[in-house]
């Protein structure tokens, strides 16, 4: 048995860790919230530490005898300060005798190390950083969180409901590219279960990959198709060509965290309709 420090884990992903963490009873979990009151966790057996990334001695004397930090901390829009929470974290790490550390990743990235998604390059800041830090540590890749597909309904966990690509509860979709570039998608609970399983590893790869699938969105299309009925699909007209995943991801996680993401309602007409094709 291990203590297990997850940051953040108040949050979506976080969420799922800890409960998968929990459910083996094999580790002690610690949550370090910027907040002292989680009921919910500390009654499944959780320890929740207050902790201020702004003070090192709270966060080093949270960490005190714990043997493997997980971070899923979010950048909640602001970049500077998810960087500047990550690197304290780090260094109280590093200080408090922390032997494994994973940064907050679960990036959507394609397969090339060093092509991640553009949105997200700033998490090799702190990728960089922890591989200078003389820790172990991974970073864990799991594509799209799949719960996004189930936004509206009770499969979308603990994950903030995010119409990402797909608007499955109003049978709409605004697919970019041709929409033929495989992507994995990993439900939260797996990406948990991976997290937890991982512990028991004697040595931590430099990247730890999963999928939960492997598909496009035109076959993630087909399927939702099938669950609730024709598609109107919307393309943006500088994606609509085949571009690479890169190109393909980034365009579309820029355009989610715009909040510029239109979907069309399902119409009489829906069975009818050509795609529309318009200019952001
Ligand atoms: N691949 C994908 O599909 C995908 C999608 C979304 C997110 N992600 C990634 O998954 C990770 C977690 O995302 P999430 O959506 O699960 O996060 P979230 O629920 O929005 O937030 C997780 C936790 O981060 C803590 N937090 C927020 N801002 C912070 C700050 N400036 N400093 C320290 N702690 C802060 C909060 O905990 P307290 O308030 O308790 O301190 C919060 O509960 C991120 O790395 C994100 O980029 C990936």
């Amino acid at each position: 048995m291990v203590k297990v420090a997850v940051a953040g884990g108040t949050g979506g992903i976080g969420r799922h860790i800890v409960d998968a963490i929990l459910n083996t009873q094999l580790h002690q979990v610690v949550v370090l919230s910027r907040s002292p009151h989680h009921a919910d966790l500390q009654s499944r057996g959780a320890e929740v530490i207050a902790v201020s990334y702004d003070d090192p001695t709270s966060l080093e004397n949270a960490l005190r005898g714990v043997h493997t930090v997980i971070s899923t901390i979010s950048d909640g829009g602001n970049i500077d300060a998810w960087v500047a929470s990550q690197r304290a974290l780090l260094q109280a790490s590093v200080q408090a005798g922390v032997k494994r550390f994973a940064p907050s990743e679960f990036n959507a990235r394609p397969s090339r190390l060093n092509d991640p998604v553009e949105l997200y390059t700033y998490k090799a800041v702190v990728a960089e950083a922890a591989k200078n830090s003389g820790l172990e540590y991974t970073l864990f890749e799991n594509g799209v969180f799949m719960n996004y597909l189930a936004s509206g309904t009770k499969g979308v966990g603990y994950l903030n409901p995010l119409k990402f690509v797909f608007d499955v509860e109003n049978c709409s979709a605004k697919i970019p590219g041709d929409g033929n570039n495989e992507i994995s998608w990993t439900r939260g609970e797996d990406v948990g279960a991976f997290v937890a399983a991982s512990l028991e590893l004697e040595s931590w790869p430099e990247i730890s990959w999963m999928a939960g699938d492997r598909k496009s969105f035109n076959e993630i299309r087909k399927l939702a198709e099938k669950v609730r009925g024709q598609y109107t699909p919307i393309m943006t007209r500088r994606d609509s060509h085949p571009g690479s995943t890169q190109h393909t991801l980034t365009n579309i996680c820029r355009e989610n965290v715009r909040r510029h993401i239109r979907v069309g309602r399902r119409s009489s007409q829906a069975n009818t309709a050509k795609p529309t094709v318009y200019d952001d």
